[in-house]
This record gives C-alpha cells, sequence and structure tokens, in this order.
C-alpha cells in the first residue's frame, strides 16, 4: 500500500470554486522542466508557459518573435515536471489573430504535442471567434486583457492601461464577454486597481492580476523577474524575493576562483 497521498490536481472548475470561496489564487511563469518542478512543489496553482519565453529565455526585445514549435517545446518540458499545477499555453503571436481555424489548429498542436490543460489568448471582441472556436474544441481558454505585449506597436510603449474613461469601458465590456463566450479566467495586466477591482467583481470567472493592484482574484508574476534573474527589469508592481542574478554571479565568480586556484576538485571530489 503506498504511504503518499494523491495530488488532488487543479482544474478549472477547482479555479473557479477557489473564486467562490474567496481564496486567492497563484500563478507564475515556467519555461523549464527544473524550474518548473520546483514550483510546482512549493505548491504553485497555475503554471503559464508564457510567451515572455521569448525575452526571459531568448533575450528578445519583444514577445513577438517566439513561434509555435517555440512554445510547444518549452509546454512539454513544463508538462512533464508537474504534478499538481494547471498548466496554461500561450498563443504566440502570428499563431491565432488571422482567423478562428488558425487559432484552432495552433491550439490542437499545443495540446496533442504538450499534453498542457488550457490556452490563453490577447485581446477581447476582435478574437471572439478564435476563442468561440477554441472553446468549441473542448479547450479551456484563459483570456488576456489591459497591457497586452503581443500588440507593443500598437501602444508604442509598456505603460499602464486603460486610465482614460473609453479604454476603461471597453476593458469592462470585454471582460463580460470573455466570460459569456466561456472562457474560464481572465489575465488583466497593468491597469489602475480601481478598474481592476470593478472587473473582478463584474464576473464568476477568477480575475488574474499583474500590476492590477490586490483586489482581484490572484496574482501572477514573470519566474525570473520575482526571482531577481532579470536585474534590469523594475516596474512599480514588481516584488522581489529573491537577487539571483547577484548570488548566481558571486557563486560562479567562487567557481571561477577554485578552478584557477586548483581549489576544486579536491581529494573528496574526485574518484
Ligand atoms: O507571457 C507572460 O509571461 C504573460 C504574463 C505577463 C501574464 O503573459
Amino acid at each position: 500500500m503506498s504511504i503518499h497521498k494523491p495530488v488532488k490536481k487543479i482544474t478549472t472548475h477547482v479555479l473557479i470554486a477557489m473564486k467562490r470561496r474567496l481564496e486567492k489564487i497563484s500563478m507564475l511563469t515556467a519555461y523549464d522542466y527544473s524550474m518548473a518542478r520546483i514550483l510546482d512543489a512549493a505548491g504553485i496553482d497555475i503554471l503559464l508557459v508564457g510567451d515572455s519565453a521569448s525575452n526571459v529565455m531568448a533575450g528578445h526585445e519583444t514577445t513577438l518573435p517566439i513561434t509555435l514549435d517555440h512554445m510547444i517545446y518549452h509546454a512539454q518540458s513544463v508538462v512533464r515536471a508537474v504534478d499538481r499545477a494547471f498548466v496554461v499555453v500561450d498563443l504566440p503571436f502570428g499563431s491565432y489573430q488571422g482567423n478562428s481555424k488558425e487559432a484552432l489548429a495552433s491550439t490542437i498542436r499545443i495540446m496533442k504535442e504538450s499534453g498542457a490543460h488550457a490556452v490563453k489568448l490577447e485581446g477581447g471582441i476582435e478574437i471572439s471567434e478564435s476563442i468561440s472556436r477554441i472553446l468549441s474544441a473542448g479547450v479551456p481558454v484563459m483570456g488576456h486583457l489591459g497591457l497586452t505585449p503581443q500588440s507593443i506597436y500598437k501602444f508604442g510603449t509598456y505603460t499602464v492601461r486603460a486610465k482614460e474613461k473609453a479604454e476603461a469601458d471597453q476593458l469592462l465590456k470585454d471582460v463580460k464577454l470573455l466570460e459569456e463566450l466561456g472562457c474560464f479566467a481572465i489575465i488583466l495586466e497593468k491597469i489602475p486597481a480601481s478598474l481592476a477591482k470593478r472587473a473582478a467583481e463584474s464576473v464568476s470567472i477568477p480575475v488574474i492580476g499583474i500590476g492590477a493592484g490586490p483586489d482581484v482574484d490572484g496574482q501572477v508574476l514573470v519566474t525570473h523577474d520575482m526571482l531577481g534573474i532579470t536585474k534590469d527589469f523594475q516596474p512599480r508592481f514588481l516584488r522581489r524575493y529573491l537577487e539571483l542574478f547577484d548570488d548566481i554571479k558571486i557563486a560562479t565568480k567562487q567557481y571561477i576562483n577554485d578552478v584557477r586556484s586548483g581549489d576544486f576538485p579536491n581529494e573528496n571530489e574526485q574518484y
């Protein structure tokens, strides 16, 4: 008989029930097996295989260059690591905006080839046909509104979105629309906290914020930012829990010194 209790996996139903019980949802990005294993062991609820991999893993300035093949590779690595967390994968730029059939084809590749649990798309009314088609295939969809980095060249900057009434009103309409279409959750990125609160109160599905204040149903951060690996990215909404850039640099310098001095390996570190 096994002494291990079976892990209660996170599903869309669990997440929606958490909102109902006013339990906050924790979410972080992951792009590789080793990091995903640690975050899952710590008890994270959702792992997002974000297209921010384009920035933090590949060093691109924007999220636009990452391809569907790259996203599938990262998603496969994360799915292999996870026992409990719900794994959501970003549909990358150019894989869903063109038409809804392409959106579904991209989603099917992600689901079949990676084993992930859901996809995330950026946008509201303008991509509603794609969202509906994906949902009709039985794949859970997470929405993403506010600052949508795939549209950076339309916005021009990464500053706070929806400060003006017209954009705020459209965002609230899009939040309702995404719920009506059947999305199981919505990310709101970099918008005023008061607007995010209204949005979260207006729907029964979880609203997860990044730079959207405390009055939403959960929080997401890019893992490399919150661990201090990406040193130069310092937006106001970011809380750093470690300074790994500095710590890893110190450890690496120590290793270099030990190799150069002949201190490593010692007699216990050889055969
Ligand atoms: O790609 C990503 O990391 C994201 C988060 C910022 C929500 O979409």
